[in-house]
């Protein structure tokens, strides 16, 4: 069965960009551009080169470092912005323009203050003009979502007539229903009468957690080409993740006959490249790429797991380069789950010896909450003593100059003092703690939380360690974070 391909437009440079925290030097996003291209992206949508000279900056260097996509370039439809992104693609194998303006009534007269006509006419402009200057344009006609759709129709067919090979019809606002937004996608093709010469695009937000359902809806109803981001990120409360769509594509492939070039065992990597250079912590329960996307806790679950992963999960986490499911130890665990773990650290009970022992896991998990490999090595009467290190005492002073951090771990019943400089409290425990351990492994992300929000809490830190291409969690808690981060990052370090 042929299966028609979707064009993946990445905006993770552009519109996740835009969010306050997430901004990046031209280096790092020569970084994520390479990562996007080899995540087999078709477009990556660079900049807003008239925003700013790094911008501009970014987008050039970009066209240079990039091969194989097409390098995508924002503008208003102004004349002073479009030259200005012909110019910062004028190093592209293949450059696009974006150009666009507002297209619902809201935007029309509350933004732009002007008319319906006015903005067609502005429209027609600002494609010819682009047009005349690159081989490709797309027009976005911002606000689609709550556009009155004669004019959206009208507003799409005169941006063809002008020479825009894709057009883009955004939920800006993320506001559509799924078959409403797939309706107006429908709408389109069966009331402009020169569709076939461009490539309809979707781009949704997610303002009500419906981004990826009306990409999908957008998708089904005729457009080839997604905007998306990865992670999710965006403005507001995001953009449509990209690994989300590439997923649901490739696991329904059969009913929706869609395909993407997308290589999804780059998922993951990926998706942690943006997480530590945006500093953007993906949510834990975030799908497929979500601390706990592929985390079992519950008995029952984690029983059938066991006996077979796909009673539990519709994509086989290696596909998407996570490294493998986890089977979370709580209180809610059974005896399954608990054996499966006691052999993955080496210990094989009977029948007889695991029902003992689960008794006492029971109530060792009723205090925990979590039960890690060092708790059941410590139910089992088996020391830690000369396998795990264990944090005696953090010292920290910090101020203007920066922080210095005395660290003392033992090992082997031996006390080992480590001792840094470093940026602040957390990078010179780190780094103390990296003294005495080794440089074993590259810390992937650093996530601080506090229970409950007051200045006496206690705070978690969760930490991802990668090592030779596999990551390792380490978990920490005190009513100190940095003592929180030492605990946490030796916890990572005892399970390389
Ligand atoms: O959401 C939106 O409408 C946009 C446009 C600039 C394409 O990001
Ligand atoms: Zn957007």
């Amino acid at each position: 069965m042929s299966t028609d391909k979707i064009y993946v437009f990445d905006t993770t440079l552009r519109d996740g960009e835009q969010v306050p925290g997430c901004q990046l030097n031209t280096i790092e996003k020569i970084e994520v551009a390479l990562a996007l291209e080899e995540l087999g992206v078709d477009i990556i949508e660079a900049g807003f080169p008239i925003s700013s000279p790094g911008d501009f900056k970014s987008v050039v260097e970009i066209c240079k470092a990039v091969t194989r996509p097409t390098i995508c370039a924002l503008t208003r439809s102004r004349r002073e912005d479009i030259e200005c992104a012909a110019q910062a693609l004028q190093y592209a194998n293949v450059g696009r323009i974006h150009t666009g303006i507002g297209s619902s009534d809201i935007h029309i007269i509350n933004k732009l203050r002007t008319t319906r006509e006015q903005v067609l006419e502005q429209a027609a402009w600002a494609t010819k003009f682009a047009r005349n200057l690159v081989g490709d344009v797309e027009f976005f006609c911002e606000d689609a979502g709550r556009a009155d759709l004669s004019f959206l129709a009208k507003m799409v067919e005169t941006v063809i007539a002008n020479g825009a090979t894709v057009v883009n019809i955004p939920d800006t606002t993320g506001y559509c229903l799924p078959d409403e937004y797939g309706k107006r996608i429908k709408y389109l093709f069966d009331n402009v009468p020169n569709i076939d010469k461009a490539i309809i695009s979707v781009h949704c937000h997610n303002d009500l957690g419906m981004a990826t359902a009306n990409t999908v809806a957008g998708l089904k109803n005729g457009a080839r080409q997604m905007e998306v981001t990865v992670n999710g990120i965006g403005e507001r409360a995001g953009n449509t993740s990209l690994e989300e769509v590439a997923m649901v594509l490739k696991s329904h492939s059969a009913t929706l006959n869609l395909h993407t070039d997308i290589n999804i065992k780059k998922i993951y990597p990926t998706s942690r490249l943006i997480t530590r250079l945006m500093r953007m912590p993906v949510q834990p329960n975030k799908a497929i790429v979500g601390r706990n996307a592929f985390a079992h806790s519950s008995g029952i679950h984690q029983d059938g797991m066991l006996k077979n992963r796909e009673n539990y999960e519709i994509i086989n986490p290696h596909d998407v380069g996570i490294p493998e499911s986890l089977i979370v130890l709580t209180a809610r665990s059974g005896r399954a789950a608990l054996n499966y773990r006691l052999e993955k650290i080496g210990l094989k009970l009977s029948k007889e010896e695991l029902n003992e022992v689960y008794i006492k896991f029971l109530e060792l998990a009723d205090q925990r909450k979590e039960i890690y490999d060092e708790d059941l090595l410590e139910m089992m009467g088996l020391s830690n003593e000369g396998k795990f290190y264990e944090v005696e005492s953090v010292k920290v002073e910090c101020g203007d100059g920066g922080s210095h951090a005395i660290v003392k771990l033992k090992k082997n019943g031996e006390i080992k003092i480590g001792e840094s400089k470093g940026n602040g409290p957390v990078d010179a425990t780190i780094k103390a703690v990296k003294s005495i351990v080794g440089q074993l492994c590259h810390l992937e992300e650093f996530l601080v939380q506090a229970v409950t929000g007051g200045s006496d809490d206690l705070g978690k830190v969760h930490i991802q360690v990668s090592n030779k291409g596999a990551f390792y969690y380490g978990f920490g808690a005190d009513t100190d974070i940095v003592i929180a981060t030492a605990k946490a990052y030796v916890d990572a370090i005892n399970k390389l």
